[in-house]
């Protein structure tokens, strides 16, 4: 079998880790895993020598990064090809897994993620194979002050963590193992 490529889009870096633990995941199950950063491609790259790939990428004042949209324009020829996963990272998935939230709030939280994503698709006119949305983390202790004031605000109107004393991750890494496990099979056996 070709290579899995894990390809990341990262801002405060709790999306590389998201990519690190995808590809540890599936190198314990024997495949062989390239991880590249979306803002620097190795020189040489080309998307076309794998069997599939998992991108990750998170969102930023409504936007995933520009250089996730820019890899996906420029590989988009060869990822149509294969079997491929879209892993959105958000602090709008956390409000969706949040059980404690009311329901009308949840269903707008996954609207709007499914609405973002929609919109990066079809700006890069990319049709992942899968589309797994992924509760971010709230880093406070790696923002700037404005950054930490703006984000315990807007966690705290919707009801999440305001204590910016420590970080405060919401992904359900389970749940991660669980996609990437069932993706490592469609790689293996084709869409
Ligand atoms: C300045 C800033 C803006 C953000 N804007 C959004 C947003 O518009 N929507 C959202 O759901 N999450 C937003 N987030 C939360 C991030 O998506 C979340 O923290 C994610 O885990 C960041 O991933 P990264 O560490 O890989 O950059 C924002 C975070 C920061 C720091």
């Amino acid at each position: 079998m070709k290579p899995v490529l894990v390809v990341y889009a990262t801002r405060q870096g709790h999306t590389r880790t998201i990519a690190e633990h995808v590809a540890a995941t599936l190198r314990a199950r024997g495949d062989e895993v390239d991880v590249i950063d979306a803002a620097e491609p190795p020189a040489g790259f080309y998307a076309s020598r794998y069997q599939g790939a998992v991108l990750a990428a998170s969102l930023h004042r409504g936007h995933y990064e520009h250089e996730m949209l820019e890899f996906v324009r420029t590989h988009r020829e060869a990822l149509e090809r294969i079997p491929t996963a879209f892993l959105s990272v958000s602090l709008t998935e956390a409000g969706v897994e949040n059980r404690t939230a009311p329901f009308d709030r949840r269903a707008q939280a996954a609207m709007d993620v499914k609405r973002t994503v929609d919109a990066f698709c079809a700006a890069c006119d990319f049709h992942p194979s899968r589309v797994w949305p992924v509760a971010g983390a709230l880093l406070y202790t790696q923002y700037g002050v404005l950054s930490r004031l703006v984000l315990r605000f807007i966690a705290g109107r919707a009801g999440g963590d305001t204590d910016t004393s420590h970080d405060h991750d919401y992904t359900d890494w389970k749940a991660l193992d669980r996609f990437v496990a069932s993706m490592a099979r469609e790689i293996e056996t084709g869409p």
